[in-house]
């Protein structure tokens, strides 16, 4: 992923010399991050092209559309319709939390994907990422890898890598898809910070319904003026964050995010690996982890020392952040044809 250029880079040493994560990324197979699960190994998104698929942008996601004018419906949410159950389907699951519209200027601002805007690097980088992520969903789905995998943790092993920018594109451009519907999960419970990014007011959310068992996570889960897009809020934080997401509730109260919509991606903003303690207990939940390397910054130990934190996720795979150079020379938005 490109430096959007919104925020300074952070001051170097040497000026002149390229961090250990720039040095490496020409030469270094990251595939040995992966945790040791006997798993094939799966291809980093923006990493040196041996690591990329050449067929990355015309791979198809198979999964069946579900109820697509339901999932991409404007406001107000209404009870599953009781003719789905009369004729034997299984109910279509409602998410009944409050519907908001994103303001676009906003999300121009913070340096994110503007839905029907003009296609750009951005656009252009995150629809590489997606891609990958929604094949391992798909084959996921088909019982052929690691169950789960349309659940996607994007983590980092430090604050500030860029995991909500990461998280918040990714879910934008998975909204735009035609077969997929996404539901972008706010799990930095401690610090928050997926609702500010599309401008949407805070609420109770997923913390509330790990705590009490009443509490019905559907009701929380807005719908947005975005076809495709949901947001769960983080909810309110306790003094044990960590030994809710490891109980037993969690289980069920993420079950229910993709009841009876196999077509559903959730990406969760997670708290960074080695400064927040639910990171590792999410990454058993989850299918994908998506690693935020920033370039600059991340240093070797500290990725491996995070990599083995999530060592409850059999898929991890690594995204390059904030770069300012490729060694391929790959610069999207640029083609002909195409406004910057
Ligand atoms: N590729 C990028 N281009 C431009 N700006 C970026 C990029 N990646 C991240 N940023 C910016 O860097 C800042 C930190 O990013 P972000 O908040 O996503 O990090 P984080 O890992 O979620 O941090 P925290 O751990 O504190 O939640 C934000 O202002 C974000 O907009
Ligand atoms: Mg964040």
């Amino acid at each position: 992923m490109t430096d959007q250029s919104k925020i300074p880079l952070p001051p170097r040493d040497k000026a002149s010399q390229p961090s250990l994560i720039e040095r490496a990324a020409g030469t270094f197979d990251f595939r040995t991050f992966q945790a040791p699960t006997g798993l094939p190994a799966a291809p980093a998104p923006a990493l040196p092209p041996k690591t990329v698929p050449a067929q990355a942008e015309t791979v198809a996601v198979t999964a069946p559309k579900v109820a697509p004018e339901r999932a991409r419906a404007a406001p107000p949410a209404s009870p599953a319709s009781p003719a789905s159950a009369l004729d034997g389907a299984p109910p279509v699951q409602q998410f009944r939390g409050k519907y908001y519209p994103i303001d676009r200027r906003h999300l121009r601002e913070q340096c994110l994907i503007e839905p029907d805007g003009p296609v750009n690097g951005l656009l252009e980088e995150f629809r590489i990422v997606k891609r990958q992520l929604l094949l391992t969903a798909a084959e996921s789905r088909a019982g052929r890898c690691a169950p789960h995998g349309e659940r996607i943790m994007v983590c980092s092993a430090h604050p500030g890598d860029g995991k909500t920018f990461c998280a918040v594109n990714l879910a934008l451009s998975i909204a735009a898809e035609r077969d997929n519907e996404v539901l972008l999960v706010d799990a930095d419970f401690a610090k928050p910070s997926v609702l500010s990014a599309l401008g949407l007011p805070g609420g109770p959310g997923l913390m509330d319904a790990l705590v009490d068992p009443g509490l019905m996570i559907e009701d929380y889960i807005y719908g947005t003026d975005i076809p495709g897009l949901f947001v769960l809020p983080a909810g309110n934080s306790t003094g044990a964050d960590t030994e809710y997401v490891a109980s037993s509730r969690t289980t069920h109260v993420l079950g229910r995010l993709t009841q009876h919509s196999p077509n559903r991606i959730v990406i969760f903003d997670s708290p960074p690996v080695l400064a927040a303690s639910p990171a590792s207990e999410l990454a058993s939940h989850v299918g994908q982890a998506l690693m935020v390397v920033r370039a600059d910054t991340t240093g070797e130990a500290a990725l491996r020392d995070a990599v083995n934190i999530l060592s409850g996720c059999e898929d991890i795979k690594l995204l390059l952040n904030c770069t300012r150079f490729s060694p391929t020379g790959r610069r999207f938005g640029s083609y002909y044809g195409y406004k910057q």
